[in-house]
């Protein structure tokens, strides 16, 4: 069974979450960094992964995820790293509630499609998606990005409030891992 999953992330947050849940197997990233230029996550994954040059025994993993706000027609969604500069989550958040000050609608969703590469050359992608809403205002301070303002449906606090294992049991990253972890169990 290959053991070492090669991560094709330059975001060390992210690489942690996927290290979190994939406990029990060797979880490095590869610090390439590849330019999202695709029109959806599924394709920018496909992109990274395809990066990643795998030696034998190796799982290669890319993730490309994103918010998607309902009043703003689905931004930021596949532009979700780059919408403010630099992306702290001070100004992602911030330009977002600017953008949303008069939206009724605040629904939202995260999604992140994972690409798998095999060492036999095949490729296969799993999604998860979490639904929302976006708060009217940046509360906690842990995670990264949009989790200052993002409440996940069936919850009051944000995913930045939230302990890091909480945010992974309902996250679209955790979602798309798990159906990942079967695949190459
Ligand atoms: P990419 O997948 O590297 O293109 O990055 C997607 C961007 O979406 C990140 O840089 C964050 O700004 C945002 N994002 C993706 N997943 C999350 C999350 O779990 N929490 C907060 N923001 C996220």
């Amino acid at each position: 069974m290959a053991s070492e999953i090669i991560v094709a992330t330059t975001n060390e947050h992210k690489l942690r979450e996927i290290g979190q849940m994939l406990k029990g197997r060797r979880v490095t990233g590869n610090g390439i960094w590849v330019k999202e230029n695709g029109k959806t996550f599924e394709a920018n994954a496909i992109k990274k992964v395809k990066a990643i040059k795998l030696k034998p025994g190796q799982i290669g993993v890319a993730d490309d995820s994103g918010l998607m706000v309902d009043c703003l027609g689905g931004s930021p969604g596949v532009r979700s790293a780059r919408f403010a500069d630099p992306p702290t989550p001070k100004n992602l958040c911030g330009k977002l509630l600017r953008l949303m000050k008069d939206c009724r609608n605040r629904n939202a969703s995260f999604v992140c499609a994972i690409a798998i590469a095999f060492p036999n050359g095949g490729i296969r992608v799993v999604k998860g998606i979490v639904h929302g809403k976006i708060a009217d205002k940046m509360r906690g301070h842990s995670g990264f990005g949009y989790d200052p303002v993002f409440i996940p449906t069936g919850y009051r606090q944000t995913f930045a409030e939230m302990a890091p294992a909480e945010k992974n049991r309902i996250s679209h990253r955790g979602r798309a891992l798990r159906k990942l972890k079967e695949i190459i169990s």
